[in-house]
């Protein structure tokens, strides 16, 4: 039910009957990741077909770290000289993030249809919820770019139940309770979990290659977020001016992307993209909502993995 069966080719559906798999067939177990059905085929086809370019630029995340902002913010940043950021006829004003930065294996290779990347620019600003062991070889071996964000487990996981649970509503289920999600969160079966190896599998990178992975934390970005912008565009190669200094552009941009900005806009209230709708990507976009809804128990079973699965590779988040 999680499959548009006629989007999808044999192949597939035998991997799949192949896998192990989890939450009412919600999620597969492949190559040690837990990837969700309606990604399968995405996956799959992106595998055998994405060839990389030196000059391609990635956005990876795992599912409610803050994908939606920080794709606004990666395409305001890139194409700042093409439209201003102030402008009134900004792509982001009439686009959700989305759209303008689309998911390889959620969106354009999501059909057994092979996509057409011929129309983007370079550099092409892709994004992508897979784990490192999932990318291709190209990708690896290329000089192609890789900004990757991460989020505190604790409000990762807050976020995730409150989005499942509206999709499920949606579908005309019934919502989880929290500890049902939680369970299968702390065991690592979420979409594209286990959370903790996601984020150590870049973190290893980042340390070995930082010329071609760049570590950000949601946290970090919400308190200081010039800094990480000027550091991200410098990352990038395309470090602000003396004059765009003076302007304040990396504020324009920040402006223009902020929770208030982005989920107060006409596109972004109302309607779907990718089967989901638009106002369930903006909740509260804060940091800490997890005290709101965690017990003591499960927030010490979450510091507990945390500190096992992070501590050990050198990472404090
Ligand atoms: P909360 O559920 O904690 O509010 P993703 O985009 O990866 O699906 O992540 C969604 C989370 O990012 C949600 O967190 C959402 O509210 C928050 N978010 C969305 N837009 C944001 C923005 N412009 N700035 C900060 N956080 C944002």
């Amino acid at each position: 039910s999680y499959l548009e069966e006629d989007k999808v080719t044999e192949e597939c559906k035998d991997l799949m009957r192949s896998l192990p798999s989890s939450e009412q067939g919600f999620l597969y177990q492949y190559q040690g990741s837990w990837i969700p059905a309606f990604s399968m085929q995405g996956v799959i086809s992106f595998h055998k077909h994405f060839q990389a370019h030196d000059t391609d630029i990635l956005l990876v995340t795992s599912p409610k770290v803050g994908t939606t902002w920080l794709k606004s913010i990666l395409f305001s940043l890139l194409n700042r000289v093409r439209y201003d950021p102030n402008a009134h006829q900004h792509p982001l004003l009439t686009n959700n993030p989305h759209k303008l930065v689309p998911f390889l294996e959620i969106d354009l290779y999501s059909t057994k249809q092979v996509p057409d990347l011929t129309s983007f620019t370079s550099p092409r600003l892709l994004s992508t919820h897979l784990p490192y062991s999932l990318l291709t070889r190209s990708m690896k071996d290329s000089m192609c770019k890789i900004v990757y964000l991460c989020r505190n487990p604790k409000d990762t996981f807050v976020s995730m139940w409150h989005f499942r649970n509206s999709t499920r509503v949606n579908q005309g289920m019934n919502p989880s309770t929290i500890k049902q999600d939680f369970d299968n969160f702390s065991k690592g079966i979420s979409p594209y979990g286990p959370y903790w190896d996601h984020v150590t599998s870049y973190w290893k990178e980042s340390l070995e290659k930082s010329e071609k992975v760049f570590f950000l934390e949601y946290e970090k970005m919400k308190e200081q977020p010039t800094i990480y912008l000027k550091k991200l565009a410098e990352f990038l190669e395309c470090a602000f001016s003396p004059e765009e200094e003076v302007k304040g552009v990396a504020d324009d941009i920040l402006r223009l992307c902020s929770f208030e900005n982005l989920s107060n806009l006409e596109v972004n209230k109302r309607g779907k993209i990718l089967m989901v709708n638009k106002a369930a990507l903006f909740r509260r976009g804060e940091v800490g909502d997890w005290m709101n809804h965690l017990t003591a128990e499960m927030s010490e079973t979450l510091d507990r993995i945390t500190k096992e699965k992070f501590h050990s590779v050198g990472l404090k988040v």
